[in-house]
This record gives C-alpha cells, structure tokens and sequence, in this order.
C-alpha cells in the first residue's frame, strides 16, 4: 500500500521517539527530504505526496539506523556549519553549532592581529573551522593538520567541494610537530573528553563517532599541553591563538596559555553561555 510524506513522517517520529532520539519530527523530516531530494519545505507544500516503493523502502532503513542511533549526518552525509555544506563521514567529528564560536572569535580578534593571512588549524577533522573562516577571510590562506589520513582526504574534498581548494592546503601531521612556518593564527578544537567520561557520553557520539577526535587524557587537557609546548614555533609574536574547550575547561586553559607567554585572554560562550573559547596573543 502506498504512504504518503506525512504519514510516513508521523510512523517514523513515533519510532524514533521510541528509541529516545530527540527532536524525532525534525530528524525524520529531514531524512525523508534526504531521501526525495528535496527541502523540508516539501511537506507543508505536498503533505499528500505518495512514496514510491524505492523511496519507502530507502526511507525506512534510514529511520532503522538513526533509531538505532547513528547520527543523523552520518546518514544524510552532510552538515550545516556556519551556513556552508560539509561532507561528514563517520572519519571525522561531525560539526558541533557551538563551533562555531570559534569563528566569532576569531572574526571579534583579527581586529587585533591586522587581517590574518595566514591561518593553521590543529586538527582539522572535516575541514569546517579552516575553511569557515577562509570563507569569511578572501585574502587568507592556511594549513588543517589532522593525525587521520581519512579526515584529511574529507577536509580536501570539502575544500574542493567548496571551491577553496587553492587557499586551504591539509596534510597529516602529530598538530604542528612538522611544520616549519609561523602562522598569523592557529584554531584548535582539539579532543577534550577526559578519557572517563567517554562511556557516559550519548550513544551518537560514543558509538559512532571517531575515539581520536574525542579522549583527551586523564582530565581532557592533555592535547592543550601538548599544542602549547610548540606554540612559540608555530604563532608569529603578536600573532593570535584561539581554542575550542570542554565545559568548565575555560579557566584551567587560559592559566595554561598565558604559562605558555600567550597575553591578552579572552573567553568567548556559546549560545548556552558556556565558555566554549579562550583566546589570546602570543607576546612580541
Ligand atoms: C574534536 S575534533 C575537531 C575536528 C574539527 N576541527 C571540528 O571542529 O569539527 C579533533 C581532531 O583532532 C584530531 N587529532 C587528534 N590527535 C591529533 C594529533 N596528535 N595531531 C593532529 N590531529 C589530531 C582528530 O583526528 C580530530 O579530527
């Protein structure tokens, strides 16, 4: 028997609720727009639209795997992030909205540092912060350092994908160890997870999405100390430093930096009024 959108909208919300998925409505919308190759406008402009046999049988396996908790992204394939398009796979993190804090800051600072031109981003995952950025910055350039060869081969094919594959340059690499350049600034968002708190973590994230991109040690600062250890080799004097952090990491970071000759902090919050940044310069 043929379902049309909304009826299959509503089955699907229903095991998705079943299964503690939040916002199940929202997600099955997308994934059925994902599904027909339309947006989600779809459904209040053809409610009564019928599936096809194809699309309920695709349909319905997308439902089965997010019920079972994949995340959605890495169903769908992409992600939104500072309103660009990034391929996810489950190789790399998927992109977090409260990054994008990083971007802000980074914007509110290059005030500080006179137009970046040229940018190094810590482990690089998708490519997102990197090429954000660059998106913003049209006279920049810059370099994503990942430790995983199949992140890199995504942030590339996001570069490409995004056309600013002649300004974005991703190589693997142990963060900054091999390179001999100083940058304007260097962004991180590096693992932060203290290594006990990995198994409480929401199934999504724990089951699903790359371990490498998630422990940080024994109090989730130990990626922190290794990057400042080499910061005086890869920031410019004066040049600018922002990290992405953990809850509560805020302030334990910022006495970090500043131990490490970074001047100058600031912490920047998230939506929730975290404070998901902390930002500073490195002294001349
Ligand atoms: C929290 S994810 C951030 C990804 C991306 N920048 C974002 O914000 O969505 C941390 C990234 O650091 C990478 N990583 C972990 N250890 C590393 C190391 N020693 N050197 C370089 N990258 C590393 C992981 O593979 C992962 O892609």
């Amino acid at each position: 028997m043929s379902v049309d959108a909304r009826r299959a909208i509503d089955d699907a919300a229903y095991v998705l609720r079943a299964a503690d998925v939040p916002n199940a409505k929202r997600e099955v919308t997308l994934l059925l727009a994902h599904v027909l190759g339309e947006d989600t406008g779809f459904l209040y402009r053809e409610p009564e639209r019928l599936l096809t046999a194809q699309q309920k049988e695709k349909f319905d396996n997308l439902v089965e795997r997010r019920s079972a908790r994949e995340p959605l992204s890495h169903l769908t394939g992409h992600r939104e992030f500072w309103s660009l398009d990034f391929l996810v796979t489950a190789d790399v993190l998927d992109p977090r909205a409260d990054s994008e804090t990083l971007i802000e800051a980074a914007l509110l600072r290059c005030k500080d540092v006179l137009q970046p031109r040229r940018i190094l981003d810590l482990g690089t995952g998708s490519g997102c912060l990197l090429l954000s950025l660059l998106s913003e910055l049209p006279e920049a350039s810059g370099v994503g350092i990942d430790k995983s060869e199949a992140a890199i081969a995504i942030a590339r094919e996001n570069a490409h994908r995004l056309e600013m594959d002649e300004r974005a340059e991703f190589a693997l690499g142990n963060w900054g160890r091999e390179r001999d350049e100083k940058f304007d600034l260097v962004i991180s968002n590096p693992p932060y997870i203290p290594n006990g708190d990995i198994a409480g973590l929401q199934p999504e994230v724990r089951d699903y999405e790359p371990h490498l991109a998630l422990v940080g040690g024994s109090d989730g600062l130990d990626c922190y100390r290794e990057i400042l250890f080499d910061i005086r080799s890869l920031l410019r004097p004066g040049g600018l430093l922002i990290f992405e952090v953990g809850v509560g990491q805020a302030p334990e970071v910022g006495r970090m930096m500043q131990s490490a000759g970074i001047s100058r902090i600031e912490y920047h919050r998230d939506l929730a009024s975290i404070e998901r940044c902390v930002s500073g310069l490195l002294a001349r």
